[in-house]
């Protein structure tokens, strides 16, 4: 009987890293030897089957609906579907893949491991050492239980030695998403026009869920949208907060341009012609620096510091003071230029699939 590697997607950044794993490893073992379930935590049409079409994504074998809720909800839902998943494969699985730090990488994991199957952890090590983050529980705990930890930057090595975790598991491999970002951009329309517009994503609960914090930032915002066209794709927990708040019509005043969430391709259309962007996701402060774009982190941490210490991200946290001066800087020519960050190379997946062939076939 052949053996099985499950992959487990989720929510909306899953489906970018996960693309190219699932490219690499068809290329070397074949789509026979795997099987793709996704979970649906993210469920609407612009948060997930988008992605799987730019992305050409096979369709999974299975999709649950996780859907949203409480952390414990969404958690313990995952976990029941996915335990039963495995259960029905029984004794053919050969390990499970999971990436990133949302709720449902970590309700797979626990199932897996607790059946005694190995898991793989792509973005394994990234701390942002802010337990307030609920991302940052779930990365400690998978990372504590998976086998084999997929690491995308040298902090991430560092992170890991220091929670007691054995050297022979853990592998620097680069970058799932920029692997995607590399591919893709012969697709996306980069033309500059005039780079005259912001582009802004947010959607951290310490930066949305908070009426005082999401009024602030959109007050920011109404001060450099004098200079600087303002374009914000508003994610759906945003939107819910801006109503519940009642800020929209702030935001409107505030000549604010609110746009449904991006594709994939739109987005990186986006980012890569914009003057700047202003966000609070993990994600883009890694392809910002990827594209050379200048990037304000409304956070006061990261769990990716290479993108400080390398690219072209800044911490800004909410002093909206600082994050004025550098939006002159940026307009005056005289923020950082960033650097290329080792391994960040298009090929991360390509080593993660070579590991995974000489571990589990
Ligand atoms: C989740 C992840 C976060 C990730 C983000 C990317 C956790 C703890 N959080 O946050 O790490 O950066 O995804 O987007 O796993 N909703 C919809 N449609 C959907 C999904 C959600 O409208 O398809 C709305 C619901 O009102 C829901 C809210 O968005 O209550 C939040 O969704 P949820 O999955 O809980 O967390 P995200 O904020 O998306």
């Amino acid at each position: 009987m052949k053996k099985n590697t499950i992959f487990v997607v989720a929510a909306r950044p899953n489906f970018v890293k996960m693309a190219p794993i699932l490219r690499a490893f068809d290329s070397e073992l074949g789509s026979r030897q795997r099987t793709l379930v996704h979970l649906g935590q993210h469920y609407d049409e612009k948060l997930s089957q988008v992605f799987f079409d730019e992305l050409g994504i096979s369709k999974p074998y299975v999709k649950f609906f996780v859907g949203s809720g409480s952390h414990g909800r969404q958690t313990a839902n995952a976990l029941i579907l996915f335990e039963k998943l495995l259960l029905e494969f029984s004794g053919n699985i050969a390990g499970v893949v999971v990436v990133g730090d949302v709720n449902s990488t970590l309700a797979a994991t626990l199932a897996a491991c607790k059946l005694n199957i190995p898991v793989a952890h792509v973005e394994a090590g990234l701390r942002s050492f802010d337990n307030a983050m609920p991302e940052e529980i779930n990365r400690k705990l998978v990372d504590a239980v998976s086998s084999v930890l997929f690491v995308s930057e040298k902090s991430g090595i560092l992170n890991l030695k220091r929670e007691g975790i054995r050297d022979e598991a853990v592998h620097l491999v680069g970058n799932v998403m920029i692997d995607t970002l590399a591919y893709e951009m012969k697709n996306i329309n980069c033309t500059n026009d005039m780079k005259r517009f912001v582009l802004v994503t947010l959607h951290r609960p310490s930066n949305v869920d908070d009426r005082n914090e999401l009024k602030n930032i959109i007050k920011f915002l109404g001060r450099i949208s004098n200079d600087l066209e303002i374009i914000f794709p508003v994610h759906p927990r945003t939107m819910k907060n801006l109503m519940t708040f009642d800020l929209v019509k702030l935001v409107k005043k505030m000549n604010i341009t609110m746009i449904e969430p991006l594709s994939y391709r739109e987005n990186i259309g986006y980012m890569s012609r914009a003057k700047l962007v202003i966000t609070d996701s993990g994600g883009v402060q890694e392809e910002t620096s990827f594209l050379g774009v200048p990037c304000l982190t409304l956070r006061k941490n990261t769990e990716r510091p290479s993108t400080v210490e390398f690219g072209t991200n800044t911490l800004v946290g909410n002093d909206y003071e600082k994050a004025r001066l550098l939006v002159d800087d940026i307009l005056d020519g005289k923020y950082k230029v960033g650097k290329n960050i080792p391994l960040w190379d298009g090929a991360a997946a390509k080593r993660i699939v070579a590991v995974i062939k000489s571990l589990w076939y």
